[in-house]
């Protein structure tokens, strides 16, 4: 039995298949290469000394998904792909509804018409919108989304749970994500934004690097420690093994609700610590200037954890520091990402 692995060749996708091999997992994976590059599986077979049966398609292509289905024994599904950038959402919603909400209904007809009824959903902390408090619990308001990435996200989840509602042999389990960051110890593997990157790792390593002139600091009079936006940062080893336990756990159970847990650290750093944290890793000054904040950005976003630790029996276990040592090891080792 196989688990498909959908948008496995971008950047969480590609960690957590080393994951899943190292926990003796059987994947094939399913990207259309949008946001990502062959390279990046190329190096996932390096590091586990196995070929890969890769598979360029796209989720909405009902026919090549049915091909897929008949071919191999699928019990079941972590589904990574879509589209990801918040400002490319605004700019062009259709094209977000269209591939996240189509791309994943046309799956779940997929799987149910193939009897495949187990999924790990890709969802995301912009789910809770701006929360009343920090931390945030899996319980809080959800659906106060500002942008159609996080309108999509939010959609997905209410049709996973509808889906439950209308057969209860689905098992489902959605991961809010906060902030991923980091890469492969190895260095071999990371995330390659296209273009100027919006995130604020990627963008701290292209400066570190030298490909970016300085950091702009999105705004210092925020309500934190030192007047940064605060956020729950999760390396992305951390993050896919997360992967492992929630697949265990859909194994393991018989019928089951919707799973829906949040995956961060707990803890949340401000912009300046992040920073300061990868200077000290890289051994490089990395300048920056402050300056307005960013349309749609809160002060402060972090998970309550106790939740996953409950009930997948994890816990984020990598430090600030070592998100940084990683992220600058794959930053300076492929200045140019996977050269796509
Ligand atoms: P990514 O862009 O690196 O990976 C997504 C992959 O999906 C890419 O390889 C892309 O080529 C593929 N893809 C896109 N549309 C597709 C389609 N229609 N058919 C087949 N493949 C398609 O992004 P990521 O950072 O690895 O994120 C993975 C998932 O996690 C996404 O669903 C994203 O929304 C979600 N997420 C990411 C973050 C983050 O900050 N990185 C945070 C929360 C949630
Ligand atoms: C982090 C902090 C910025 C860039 C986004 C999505 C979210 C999720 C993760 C997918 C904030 C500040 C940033 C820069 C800065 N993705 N910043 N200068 O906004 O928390 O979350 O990515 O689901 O949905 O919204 O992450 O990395 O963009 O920003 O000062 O050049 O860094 O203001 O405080 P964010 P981020």
């Amino acid at each position: 039995m196989k688990i498909l692995i959908t948008g496995g060749a971008g950047y969480i996708g590609s960690h957590t298949l080393i994951e899943l091999y190292n926990s003796g997992y059987n994947f094939i994976v399913y990207d259309n290469l949008l946001n990502s590059s062959k390279e990046a599986i190329k190096r996932v077979e390096k590091i586990i000394n196995k070929d890969i049966i890769f598979i360029e398609g796209d989720i909405r292509d009902t026919l090549k998904l049915k091909e897929l289905f008949s071919k191999y024994s699928i019990d079941s599904v972590i589904h990574f792909a879509g589209l990801k950038s918040v400002a490319e959402s605004v700019s062009n919603p259709l094209e977000y509804y269209d591939n996240n909400i189509l791309g994943t209904l046309n799956l779940l007809k997929v799987m149910k018409e193939f009897n495949c009824k187990k999924i790990v959903f890709s969802s995301s902390a912009t789910v809770y919108g701006d929360p009343a408090t920090t931390p945030i619990l899996e319980n809080f308001p959800v659906g106060g989304t500002t942008n159609p990435y996080g309108t999509s996200k939010y959609m997905i989840e209410r049709i996973l749970e509808d889906l439950y509602i209308s057969d209860n042999s689905f098992k489902i389990a959605i991961l809010r994500y906060f902030n991923p960051v980091g890469a492969h110890e190895s260095g071999a593997l990371g995330e390659d934004p296209n273009g100027i990157p919006n995130n604020l790792m990627p963008f701290i390593a292209q400066t570190a690097v030298g490909k970016r002139e300085y950091l702009s600091v999105f705004g210092s009079d925020y309500d934190t420690h030192d007047g940064t936006g605060v956020r729950d940062y999760i390396h992305v080893v951390d993050l896919a093994y997360g992967h492992v336990k929630a697949i265990d756990y859909l194994n393991n159970s018989n019928k089951i609700k919707p799973l829906i847990v949040n995956l961060g650290t707990g803890i949340g750093y401000s912009v300046l610590d992040v920073l300061k944290a990868f200077e000290k890793a890289s051994g490089k000054r990395i300048p920056y200037k402050i300056v307005d904040r960013r349309v749609g950005d809160i002060a402060k976003c972090y998970a309550d954890t106790s939740y996953a630790k409950e009930v997948l029996g994890w816990k984020a276990k990598k430090t600030l520091a070592q998100m940084c040592e990683d992220s600058w090891k794959w930053q300076s080792n492929n200045p140019d990402g996977y050269g796509i």
